[in-house]
């Protein structure tokens, strides 16, 4: 478990690509922490780090985005969903080895993935300030 301390967004988002860099395929990461903690541009710097063109935005209406990318990105967001309704985004597909799916709220839907996930918690500190708590059960320096 790493735990770091940002004091902008711009490093989050550094954060982010530095991890998105050693991205491999097939993994997934749960993001949690409150509205406006900084998940999305923490998605932003993962998909720099897997040198996507594509735009990230919220997918807080649309569900799931797809980024291509080095890796192509499956963005979720669950806020809108209840536990149950991530069982039926059809999220299995996505599962394998071409792709790196980040979850927002990702912690909405624990027993859904029940695999191998990495979690980055994000604790808003104050207003440009946060705590980023990364675990992986894989091995990456970042
Ligand atoms: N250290 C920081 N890290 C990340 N974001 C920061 C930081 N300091 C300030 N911010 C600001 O906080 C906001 C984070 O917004 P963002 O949309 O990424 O949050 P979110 O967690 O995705 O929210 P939501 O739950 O609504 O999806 C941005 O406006 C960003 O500029
Ligand atoms: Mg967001």
């Amino acid at each position: 478990m790493n735990t770091y301390t940002t004091t902008s967004a711009q490093e989050t988002r550094a954060l982010g690509e530095r991890i998105g860099c050693g991205l491999k395929g097939g993994e997934i990461i749960l993001l949690s922490g409150d509205l406006g903690a900084g998940k999305t541009v923490f998605t932003k710097g993962i998909a720099a780090g897997l040198e996507s063109l594509d735009p990230v935005v919220s997918p807080t209406f649309t569900l799931v985005n797809i980024y291509k990318a080095r890796l192509d990105i499956v963005h979720v967001d669950l806020y809108r969903l209840d536990s149950q309704e991530v069982w039926g985004l059809g999220l299995e597909d996505y599962m394998d080895q071409g792709h790196v799916m980040v979850v927002e709220w990702g912690d909405m839907a624990r027993d859904f993935f029940t695999g191998a996930c990495m979690r980055v918690k994000i604790e808003y500190l104050d207003e440009t300030s946060r705590r980023i708590t990364v675990e992986a059960p894989w091995t990456q320096d970042f």
